[in-house]
């Protein structure tokens, strides 16, 4: 299915876009050791995944940095952050003066984010708080892009992309990028949950599995 975004002139106004991608599916015992080390990471299995996802996925924080549209955007919304690859990747997207924030509930995650991004928190392009998907504690209609690597599998998704809906401007866009190894559901039920929250023009696509990358 393409990448490629229909011209913002298509879309009613009130309405965001969202992209999903997804690799492939193994099986779920696998995810209980996952999900300490990355999805909820705590003690020393927690900072090996931190190490791991920082040489694991840079290639899909780059593809959702550069699907996200990000030189025209004044404030990015960098959703669980993880150890930060992508909020340096989204602080240099961004034209000088925006702003970038990241949110995620791991303080094992968000310490590693503060070290990477310490120039940029400085320069006060990067802002880093404690925060989820669910309850990113930032203003109605206050994002003009929000990015999501690896942990659209971690929400209560409903609650999730009602949140998102909420700070997100109208015609404004969402980019969502997981394994699909670890997504419990098909990506149609991300368009549904996406779609009942009111985000319109969704699409989405199934990428091969890269070297660089635990799912490829
Ligand atoms: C697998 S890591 C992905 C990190 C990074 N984006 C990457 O791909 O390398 C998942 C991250 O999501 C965070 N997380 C857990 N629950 C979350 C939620 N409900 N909303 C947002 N992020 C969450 C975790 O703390 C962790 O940092």
């Amino acid at each position: 299915m393409p990448l490629v975004d229909p011209p913002s002139e298509t879309r009613p106004p009130g309405a965001a876009t969202v992209q999903a991608c997804e690799s492939v599916r193994v099986a779920s015992p696998v995810m209980r050791l996952l999900d300490v080390a990355f999805g909820h990471p705590h003690g020393p299995l927690g900072r090996l995944g931190a190490a791991l996802m920082v040489r694991g996925n840079v290639e899909q924080e780059t593809w959702a940095v550069e699907h996200a549209g990000l030189h025209a955007r004044l404030r990015v919304l960098v959703v669980g952050h993880g150890p930060g690859v992508g909020l340096v990747q989204a602080a240099a997207a961004v034209t000088p003066g925006d702003q970038v924030i990241g949110v995620d509930p791991s303080p094992l995650m968000r310490e590693p984010a503060a070290v990477r991004c310490a120039e940029q928190i400085v320069a006060g392009v990067i802002e880093l708080r404690e925060g989820t998907a669910e309850d990113t504690g930032c203003p109605d209609a206050s994002g003009d892009a929000v990015v999501s690597v690896n942990n659209v599998m971690l929400w209560d998704r409903p609650a999730g992309f009602a949140e998102l809906a909420r700070v997100l401007r109208p015609d404004d866009r969402l980019v969502i990028t997981v394994h699909r190894h670890v997504l419990d559901v098909p990506a149609d039920q991300l368009v549904a949950n996406a779609t009942a929250a009111g985000f319109i023009d969704l699409q989405t696509s199934l990428r091969p599995r890269k070297r660089n990358s635990p799912a490829g």
